[in-house]
């Protein structure tokens, strides 16, 4: 592929973003089985340990992951800021300021829809953005307003009075998975020139949805991978974090999914030394 990665792609781990951490699906590995493992929670705070500088989830109309005690062990449970997604709803504007999370990312919702597909149209309902990012400013929390990288949709997120915006990398991500130059040189450049329109607005400006790490054409991930399996193409992660314009990350799924196949061995492992264990005790 032959777009391109700024230099930017070589800052220290102090000047990359900062990353959010998305556990849902965690909750949805747990929900599968309807009991309590393996807890959202837990992950969230391994998720620290490892590095995370925010915690982010999203608490849907339908309870499909997170849920809402998830919701307060969370606030209880961790010192690192949490990034709480919501639909404009008062129900969940109502367990927000109950909650008083450090951030709130708001976020367009479909009942039917897989994940969330695409940003919120800020300026068709203008007057409730608005109104939303007021009275969680009210209540300490710091707003950002999931949006395309669509100029009308920036200006109108400004002039709702939130002080930062997430743009929507759901493009460019399909785009990469999709290996199509061409479409991720153009959402590369939108989704550039959108975070350039945010920041000249005075907007703190984050990026996020569907980002993903180098896998091999085969679906290896990467890490540990020698020889030919080797993807050299720039990740969707790193195409985004390479932007300076980014002072945010949020990633969740291909972040779960690529823990369960690097953790895999692992997890055998211990698996098997429980089992000889506990036959050697056995005989
Ligand atoms: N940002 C926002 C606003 C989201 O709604 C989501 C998905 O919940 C993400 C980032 C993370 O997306 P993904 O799970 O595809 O990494």
């Amino acid at each position: 592929m032959s777009f391109s990665v700024s230099p930017a792609a070589q800052l220290t781990a102090h000047d990359a973003p900062l990353l959010g951490v998305n556990i849902d699906h965690v909750a949805t590995l747990r929900n599968a089985r309807g009991g309590a493992f393996p807890d959202p929670v837990v992950a969230a705070q391994w998720a620290v340990e490892g590095g995370a500088d925010i915690i982010t989830f999203h608490l849907r109309e339908d309870r499909r992951h997170i849920r809402d005690d998830d919701v307060s062990r969370l606030k209880a449970a961790l010192s690192v800021p949490l990034n709480f997604e919501a639909a404009i709803t008062d129900e969940m504007l109502d367990i927000i300021e109950r909650t008083a999370p450090e951030h709130v990312c708001l976020v367009p919702e479909r009942r039917q829809e897989v994940t969330t597909e695409g940003g919120l149209d800020v300026q068709g309902q203008f007057g409730r953005v608005q109104e939303a990012c007021a009275r969680l400013a009210r209540a300490g929390c710091r707003v950002s307003l999931f949006i395309g990288a669509d100029p009308v949709q920036i200006e109108a997120a400004a002039r709702a009075g939130a002080p930062c915006i997430e743009l929507h990398t759901g493009p460019l991500a399909h785009a990469w998975w999709d290996r199509d130059t061409s479409a991720i040189a153009r959402e590369q450049a939108r989704l550039l020139a959108g975070l350039r329109l945010g920041q000249s607005l005075g907007l703190r400006t984050h990026a996020g949805h569907g980002l993903a790490l180098a896998v091999s054409r085969d679906g290896w991930p990467q890490s540990g991978l020698t020889g030919a399996a080797v993807a050299t193409e720039p990740s969707s992660t790193a195409i985004v974090a390479a932007m300076p314009e980014v002072a945010e990350l949020h990633i969740g799924h291909a972040l779960v999914g690529h823990a369960v196949l690097v953790g895999l061995k692992q997890a055998i492992a211990d698996f098997r030394a429980e089992s000889i264990a506990a036959r050697r005790r056995a005989t």
